[in-house]
């Protein structure tokens, strides 16, 4: 098991950590079976090393029918055999923490996949037993139980329950799925369960592992009390009540698990960390982000914007303010295993719901991805320039585009199938990374990949982007050095542009500024050192869809060897024909600088 006393001490790594999604069945395949496996990521180390990241979160490795990619998961403390084994988990957490990296794994504790053994028991066992208790059986209502107990929909579609065979061959009970059928829901109010997630989390810590991404951290808790049986669609925030008593999702009673769960995390030195993926208003964040629980909640909100300054800021502002007053860090996401690849997504005509129009629009795609690859990467450096943590999704730094065309007969997500006629699927941004130019699966592995590669994936590969200036793979490692030695403080101070709106200008407590310009006409950069553009400057200014970040007073930055570089020698006043509002708003959250110009 990991000695990792080298990492312990700094209990606060997690509030501004670059985290880097693998989704392992397709980062790498070592073991040439065409999926992705834990010694293909171990051989990998000295690329995310390079690549400057803190932690490694990576999705479910279980064992796994893979009716979800993992997220159905059979066995919570094994690894799935075609990805690994528990000693090359230990192997990979040693390696990771050598280079000082730490690990984040995924916990998915709303479901498990139907192999599970107490959900095989279950089935065996009869209506009433505490077997059936597990999980959440109930009669179909009818005369012979035929009809399903209510009209609760599943969020892939269509409906969250499945009747099943009782063992004497009769029809039988229906178990709730707010996913897939393959994917039952725990019974939360049974205390087994509980015993048995603590169980899971103490097994994890106890191998290494630093924080747990927790799936659908919302929905454990559901009001089925005296027959009650929710009548809905599921996963729809809008018309989630906001108050924690919505019967099915962000219950007030969660936070119950959650704080439990913070109590062994606490036992550990430096105390584990939980980042929430709850789908909630954005004003029931909070609690999941406190120290009483799991310590920090995903923000999503950059991943449904366009490309618009004032709504960018918006975000940014609230965010930064709701982190802080829950005593958290935010999170900046704009890709990860569920969405469609953001160069893509900037490249799309302006739609508001990308989600929507990816469904619909699939196969006649007319994307830009000159333009969305340039504001992509201004979005990039802006994020990572602003307070909290960043998440960035394998490929995200190759600039890899979503694959708009994979044949209906290999799609794998439950989504594709139990919806037809919307045509959703996430196998687009899921499929094996490109790490050759040419050869089989583009050095993916050695015997194809599990989801069809296009022929231009070579181009996007490690080796076509590894050391060539103006690379998308270059840009990122430059960004991630560099934010490295410039961290700061979580304060910021937002800077306006009167007579432009289209401009997102901030500056951090060291002097290091960020200026995006989303708007169509270069503008004027502040004085200082510029250490870092998304695109060449435009005759000294600063183009559209560009993202710069300048060093306005002499400010040290520490290399990855820990010697201190000295840029921007020279102190730089602001340049106040670029920053008409002038006024900066003295380093609190979400101030607006003064002047009104957003
Ligand atoms: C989360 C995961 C997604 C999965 C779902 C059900 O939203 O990110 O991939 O399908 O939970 O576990």
């Amino acid at each position: 098991m990991s000695d990792f006393t080298f990492l312990k001490g700094d209990k606060n790594w997690w509030r501004q950590a670059v985290v880097y999604q693998i989704y392992p069945r397709s980062f790498k395949d070592f073991n040439g079976d065409g999926i992705g496996d834990l010694r293909g990521i171990i051989s990998k180390v000295p690329y995310l090393s390079s690549l400057g990241i803190d932690a490694v979160w990576m999705s479910p490795f279980y064992p796994s029918a893979l009716a979800d990619g993992g997220y159905d998961v059979d066995d919570y403390r094994d690894i799935d055999p075609r990805i690994g084994t528990l000693a090359e988990f230990d192997e990979l957490v040693d390696e990771l923490h050598k280079a000082n990296i730490r690990l984040i794994v995924d916990i998915v504790p709303n479901h498990s996949g139907s192999n599970h053994v107490w959900f095989q028991e279950a089935l065996k066992a009869a209506p009433g037993s505490p077997e059936r208790n597990r999980y959440i059986f109930r009669d179909g209502k009818g005369e012979n139980g035929e009809i399903r107990p209510s009209e609760l929909t599943s969020h892939f579609g269509p409906t969250a329950w499945t009747r099943i065979t009782e063992p004497d061959g009769s029809p039988g009970q229906w178990y709730m799925h707010l996913f897939a059928s393959e994917q039952p829901d725990w019974n939360w109010d049974n205390p087994e369960v509980r015993a048995d997630f603590e169980k899971t989390i103490k097994f994890w810590c106890d191998r290494g592992v630093d924080g747990f991404r927790v799936d659908v951290a919302h929905a454990l808790i559901k009001d089925l009390a005296n027959g009650h049986l929710p009548e809905r669609s599921s996963y729809d925030v809008e018309v989630m009540k906001d108050d924690g008593t919505d019967d099915l999702f962000d219950r007030d009673e969660v936070h119950e698990i959650y704080a439990s769960w913070r109590r062994i995390f606490n036992e550990y030195d430096p105390p584990r960390m939980g980042v929430a993926e709850a789908w909630v208003h954005a004003n029931r964040r909070p609690p999941y982000a406190s120290e009483k629980g799991l310590g920090q909640s995903f923000n999503f909100d950059m991943l449904g914007t366009g490309w618009d300054a004032k709504e960018v800021k918006r975000i940014a502002k609230y965010n930064l303010t709701a982190a802080e007053k829950s005593g958290s860090s935010t999170t900046w996401v704009q890709d990860n295993h569920d969405v469609i690849r953001h160069v893509t997504r900037f490249g799309l005509p302006e739609v508001t719901n990308f989600f929507d129009w990816y469904g619909k629009n699939r196969f006649r795609a007319q994307v830009d991805l000159g333009l969305g690859t340039a504001r992509a990467n201004a979005f990039t450096a802006m994020l990572l320039a602003l307070p909290g943590s960043s998440y960035i999704y394998q490929g995200e730094e190759l600039g890899l585009p979503e694959v708009l065309d994979i044949p209906a007969e290999d799609m794998q997500d439950p989504q594709f199938f139990r919806n037809p006629d919307l045509g959703l699927s996430r196998d687009g941004c899921r499929v094996p990374l490109p790490w050759e130019r040419t050869g089989s699966s583009f050095g993916f592995g050695s015997n194809g990949s599990h989801l069809p590669q296009p022929a231009w994936f070579g181009g996007y590969s490690v080796e076509a982007e590894d050391g060539v200036d103006g690379s998308n793979l270059e840009f990122y490692r430059r960004a991630l050095h560099t934010r490295r030695g410039l961290l700061t403080d979580e304060s910021i101070s937002w800077k306006n542009h009167l007579f432009n709106s289209k401009i997102v200008h901030f500056e951090r407590a060291n002097g290091w500024q960020s200026i995006t310009n989303f708007g169509e006409k270069p503008v004027p950069l502040p004085k200082g050192e510029v250490v870092l553009t998304s695109q060449p400057l435009v005759g000294g200014k600063l183009g559209p869809n560009t993202t710069a970040w300048i060093v306005s007073v002499p400010a040290k930055l520490t290399s990855d060897d820990g010697t201190l570089i000295t840029i921007g020698a020279a102190a730089a006043m602001f340049d106040s024909s670029v920053d008409a509002g002038g006024a900066v708003d003295g380093g609190g959250f979400g101030g607006d600088g003064g002047a009104s110009a957003s």
